[in-house]
Order: structure tokens, then sequence, then C-alpha cells
């Protein structure tokens, strides 16, 4: 188990925030996870498990215990002439395993491309982009519960997964399970799901496979959004928001050509880009912070941001979207 003290977070946070944690843990295998949830010291701490910080704001230093798993590899646990089962360590990067996939030619999350992050995270988040989830893809999640101590396996339906949720986000289940290793279940004859967006016209004069259409993701992504390794961001910093009929229907009198997505006859879903750029926050800036001018859905560290001040733009931005259009944008983004 490696352990540090007064540790910086910076490489463990994609907003590249320069705040330190009291004690830094990694766990290396589950021996580990059991005596550091057997540990006083620790429960009388504060403490917070983070996957890569890809969706995280920190507020400022974390006078507890952040945690972190270091439990890698992949293992095949099952086969047959239609499926592959994966079983992967919660520590392994997303978009490598992504491209393992790909490359053996199993599909499923190849428009998952490019998303930063990692495989514990991805169960958690139900991450989703270009009209996938990974919630289709998860077979089981093995977890250890921290009020407990007692290892679980949860199925896929016992994961209670919908639009960007789970039972891991549910308010009296957050943060109190530790993911060890999640199995996915993978596709050997797979059919490839391009109408979201532009995909299908970035592929135009290509052959269609995993491989052309990872790469296509990727392409799009890289237009789209800023990347992590050069300005500090989290990727959408908001969930879009579901609007009742009724409410819809009263801003569409106003505003006839606002996008939507119907979820079911009696709710739709408005990109919360939309809203936010609506209210002409699109590349306005506050302090270090700003609104990345492509993708308004994204807030970025422009210039040595404080978690303060990226916190205060996004209370802006709420504030203007409540205004206008009487809804409350819920952050994805985790404050810590
Ligand atoms: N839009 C604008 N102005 C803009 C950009 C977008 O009005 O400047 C509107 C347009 O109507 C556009 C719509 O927003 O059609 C949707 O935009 P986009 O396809 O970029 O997707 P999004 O809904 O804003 C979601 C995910 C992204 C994911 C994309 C692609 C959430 C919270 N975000 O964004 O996920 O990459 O779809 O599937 O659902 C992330 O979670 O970090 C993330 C980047």
């Amino acid at each position: 188990m490696r352990i540090e003290q007064n540790y910086s977070l910076l490489k463990h946070n994609t907003f590249r925030l320069d705040v330190k944690a009291r004690w830094f843990v990694e766990y290396e295998n589950e021996e580990d996870l059991q005596k550091l949830l057997s540990d006083e010291y620790f429960f009388s701490q504060s403490f917070w498990h983070i996957g890569k910080g890809s969706n995280l704001l920190f507020l400022g230093d974390f006078n507890g215990v952040i945690v972190h798993s270091g439990i890698r590899g992949i293992e095949t646990v099952g086969e047959n002439d239609n499926h592959i089962w994966l079983k992967v360590g919660a520590a392994e990067n997303w978009d490598d395993f992504v491209a393992y996939c790909v490359e053996n030619g199993w599909g499923g999350i190849e428009n998952l491309s490019y998303i930063p992050g990692e495989i514990g995270a991805s169960a958690i988040q139900n991450i989703g982009a270009y009209g996938a989830e990974v919630a289709d893809c998860i077979f089981e999640v093995h977890a250890y519960s921290v009020k407990t101590g007692e290892k679980q396996i949860f199925n896929q339906p016992d994961c209670e997964y919908s639009y960007r949720h789970s039972f891991f986000k549910e308010p009296e289940n957050k943060g109190l399970y530790y993911i060890t290793h999640v199995v996915y279940r993978l596709n050997k004859n797979h059919e490839y799901n391009l109408e979201y967006g532009n995909i299908r016209e970035y592929l135009a004069d290509k052959e269609i496979n995993l491989k052309t259409v990872r790469e296509a993701i990727i392409a799009i992504r890289k237009y789209k959004l800023p990347d992590p390794e050069k300005v500090g961001n989290a990727g959408s910093f908001f969930t879009n928001p579901y609007f009742c009929m009724e409410h819809f229907n009263s801003l569409k009198k106003h505003y006839p050509d606002i996008p939507h997505y119907p979820v079911n006859n009696e709710v739709v879903k408005v990109p919360a880009a939309w809203l936010i750029e609506q209210c002409g926050f699109k590349g306005k800036s506050f302090r270090g912070a700003a609104v990345h001018e492509k993708q308004p859905l994204v807030i970025v560290n422009q210039n040595n941001a404080t978690g303060n001040d990226i916190a205060s733009l996004a209370e802006e931005i709420r504030k203007a979207v409540k205004n206008k259009f009487f809804i409350d944008l819920q952050p994805e983004v985790n404050y810590i």
C-alpha cells in the first residue's frame, strides 16, 4: 500500500489544480483494501476515493485521506460465439481499455473512445457519449462496502443505471462503495451506432469498422473538446436537464428552435450547452476560469484558476440559466 503525506493532487485532477491532500493512499490489491477498511485511523478522518480525477473540482486542500485504487489487469472470464466477458481492474485507464477491445474486434464501447478516466469511475458515472452508454456493456461490478467492509457483486440491474446515474451515485451510497473490478460483456458480432451528430459524415468515404469508428469519435472529440493535458477541464460541467412537456412547450413558444431529445411521452432532454449559449456565456471568463468557446458545457482552467474561481463561474451560469429558463442545472462534476 502506498501512503503519502501532504501530497500534491496536481496529477490527480484534470482541472490541474495544485491542491494538497493531508494523506494519499493507494491500495494495490483487495487485501490492502480490506486492511484500509478496517483501520480506525482511516475512519477518524474525512476520506474520498478518486479515479483519474476527471470529474472532480477541489475547492481547496483536502484535510483527510484521498484514496486511489492501484488494482490493474484485464482477464477473460467468459466467451462464446457472440460475446466475450472481460474482468478489468478499477485502476486501468478507460481509453486504453477501449483501444484494446477495438484492436481485438470486440464492439460495444468504441463510441466511448477518448473519454478521460479510469475503469472504476466508468461504472459509477455510467459514462456516455455519441449515442452510447457504458451501462449497456456492463455485466457485473465488484465493490467493497465502506460501511461493512464486505465485498459485494452487483449484477447490471442492481446498478440501477440511467443517464449519468447509478446506484453508486444515490445520496445514501455516494462515496461508500470502492470498486475493485468491472466485468464488461463485449460483442463479437457488433452492430454500429452511427446516428449521433456527425459521425456518419466523418465516415462518409471510409469502410466502417471498429477502428474507423474509434478514429472518427477521437477526431470529433479532439475538435470540440479541450485536451485536459493542455488546458485543465473536467469535460461537461453540468448534466443535460430534463423538462416536463408543459414546461418545455411553454419555452418552445418563445424559442421555437430549442433543441431537444424525447426521453419518454412526458419528458424531453434539452442540451445544457444550448441553454448556456443562449445566456451569452460562450467564451466568457471569470478570473482564471472560462467557458469553452466551442462547447459551453465545458469550463476550462484557462489561467491558473482556483477551484473557487471555477465554482463561481459555474454558479453564475446556473443562476443565469435559472432566471431565463426556470431550470436548475445540476453539476456533473463533484465538488470536494
Ligand atoms: N450546442 C449548442 N452550442 C454549442 C454546442 C452544443 O447549442 O456550442 C447544443 C446543440 O444543440 C448540440 C447539442 O448542444 O446539438 C449537443 O451537443 P454535443 O453533441 O456536444 O453534446 P452535449 O449534450 O453537450 C453530451 C455529453 C458529452 C458527450 C457528448 C457527445 C453530457 C453531460 N455530456 O454533451 O460528455 O461527449 O454528449 O455525446 O451528457 C462529458 O461527460 O464530459 C462529456 C463530454
